[in-house]
């Protein structure tokens, strides 16, 4: 099932390169909804979306649709969408800047501590060297701490799977003091 999820998206993502210049314009009313929950004032669980890049952003979205990604909130949302009203969703989210580091400086012990984490478990081997993410890697840099730390939870719990399950199995490796730990040092990097 997965598998053929990953060929679903991909086969949307493809046929989306023809522009879904329609779609755009029709989902042109939908952003202020999405901004009203992953803006700026938005609750520390909801993720920032800037950064995100259009294909993860298309693999979550027909996740949510398809249920293969429990979250009441956006499965209820994206439920009517077309392929095509993903895609120009996906697109939009592309679109938006990455978050800053949060204001303040971070405790210089515990980000020593993330970071030593983040290398024992080659973190950066696959989100990049600024965990910046890309294709189908989402950035984690400055992503709000406590949706971070939610996402791992829901990993280990196998209550999120993701494509070919890499996270359930590194998350498996984590204790919730390290999952604490890397939340914070991913979402206070400067
Ligand atoms: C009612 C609040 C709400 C609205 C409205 C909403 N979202 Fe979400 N969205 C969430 C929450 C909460 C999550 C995190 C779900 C989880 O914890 O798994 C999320 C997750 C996502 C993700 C996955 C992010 C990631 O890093 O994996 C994407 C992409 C997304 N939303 C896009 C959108 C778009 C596009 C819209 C507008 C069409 C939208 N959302 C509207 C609450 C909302
Ligand atoms: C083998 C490659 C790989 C490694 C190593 C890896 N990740 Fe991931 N990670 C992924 C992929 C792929 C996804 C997207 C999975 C999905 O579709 O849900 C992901 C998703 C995530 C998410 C969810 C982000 C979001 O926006 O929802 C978090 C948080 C995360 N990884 C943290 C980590 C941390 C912390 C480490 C090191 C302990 C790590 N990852 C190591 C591949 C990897």
């Amino acid at each position: 099932m997965n598998k053929a999820w990953h060929l679903l998206a991909r086969a949307a993502f493809i046929a989306g390169l023809a522009a879904p210049v329609l779609a755009q314009e029709q989902f042109a009313d939908m952003k202020d909804s999405c901004i009203a929950c992953h803006g700026e004032d938005a609750a520390e669980d909801v993720p920032h979306l800037g950064g995100l890049d259009a294909y993860y952003a298309l693999l979550q979205l027909v996740a949510f649709r398809g249920g293969q990604r429990q979250n009441d909130l956006m499965s209820g949302l994206v439920a009517d969408f077309t392929d095509n009203d993903l895609r120009a969703a996906s697109e939009w989210v592309a679109t938006l800047p990455a978050p800053d580091a949060p204001p303040g400086k971070p405790d210089a012990d515990r980000m020593e501590a993330g970071a030593q984490l983040s290398k024992d478990h080659r973190c950066a081997s696959c989100h990049g060297a600024d965990y910046t993410g890309g294709r189908q890697m989402p950035p984690l840099r400055n992503q709000r701490q406590e949706y971070l730390a939610k996402s791992l939870q829901d990993y280990k719990a196998e209550r999120r799977i993701g494509d070919r399950a890499a996270m359930v199995e590194i998350a498996t490796d984590l204790s919730d003091d390290d999952i604490r730990t890397l939340a914070y040092y991913m979402a206070h990097l400067e």
